[in-house]
């Protein structure tokens, strides 16, 4: 077998996320403290019966910090995603997250109705099908309104406008607030999903291939939209996606893994324009011969 070639990783103009350059948000200074960080996972593996989904994978998050968990189908990107939130129980390791009032707190040993209650406000969770995210046959309002009112919202007025002021950001007609989801298009499901999320000003959200599922024109459009919410909201995101052009276009740190294993990581631009792992190399390699 050949070696692949180290070839520098660059988004290939015919690519529709060519247009797309300058607006990543800033990295955050550097790591200043060892003890302001926002999730530590430790050690974390899952098996099903026999079958690895993921083994003993450990990285940290820092406020205002993008991770991308990069690899092919099967490698254990969602699974990894899942146990971090808490949405699965891992075989071993343990996750940290740091809550607002400073104190560190073990994700897994949280009763489910704090850990719900965390999704539902300090943290948001973007699913790859928006079905999965949004009650589909409550209006779009309602939607984002039910979000407002698990962090405490109770006047309607203000409900309502914050409604259409977000059904604005992500681009969607005001007069669409009393439809339901269903009538929408995949593209702007998938928009409502986010404004859901967003409205609460979470300080921590995953999303696990959040443009995947998409036309590719409709997904360069809502990535531009994604970026722009991430740096003007300086939110900490972990992004599972199988397209490296999606990693390179939102992620400050990049994660590899293959068969359930973290193969490489380390700065996005760094790890994608000299690539140290083979794996790593054939990905991006793969990329430009797309
Ligand atoms: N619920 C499950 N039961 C059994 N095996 C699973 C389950 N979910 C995932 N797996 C297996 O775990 C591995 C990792 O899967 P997954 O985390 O879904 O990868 P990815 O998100 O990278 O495609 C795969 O071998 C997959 O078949
Ligand atoms: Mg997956």
């Amino acid at each position: 077998m050949t070696e692949p070639a180290a070839v520098g990783f660059a988004i290939p103009s015919a690519s529709p996320f060519a247009g797309i350059r300058d607006a990543k948000a800033p990295p955050p200074a550097d790591r200043p403290s060892p003890n302001q960080g926002l999730l530590y996972v430790e050690g974390v593996g899952k098996y099903y019966g026999d079958r690895i989904g993921c083994k003993d994978v450990s990285f940290d998050l820092w406020p205002g910090e993008v991770l991308a968990i990069v690899g092919e189908s099967g490698s254990g990107k969602s699974t990894l995603l899942n146990l971090v939130c808490g949405r699965m129980v891992p075989t071993s390791g343990k996750v940290r997250y740091r809550e607002s009032s400073g104190d560190l707190f073990d994700v897994h040993k949280l009763p489910e109705a704090s850990r719900r209650r965390l999704l539902r406000t300090e943290w948001g969770y973007v699913h790859q099908n928006p079905r999965d995210g949004l009650r589909m046959r409550v209006s779009a309002g309602g939607n984002i309104g039910e979000r407002l009112m698990a962090c405490g919202s109770r006047h309607y007025g203000n409900i309502r406008k914050t409604g259409v002021s977000w059904l604005d950001r992500v681009e969607i007609d005001a007069d669409r607030i009393d439809d339901v989801p269903v009538s929408y298009s995949g593209g702007m499901q998938q928009r409502l999903q986010i404004a859901r999320n967003l409205v609460s000003a979470p300080r921590l959200v995953f999303m696990d291939e959040p443009t995947g599922g998409l036309d590719v024109s409709v997904q360069a459009r809502l990535l531009d939209l994604i970026r722009t919410l991430v740096r003007e909201m300086g939110l900490s995101v972990v992004l599972v996606t199988h397209d490296l052009a999606v990693a390179r276009l939102l992620a400050h740190r990049l994660m590899v893994m293959r068969r359930g294993e973290v193969v490489e990581s380390g700065l996005a631009d760094q790890v994608l324009d000299d690539p140290r792992h083979e794996y790593t190399q054939l990905l991006v390699s793969s990329v430009l011969q797309g």
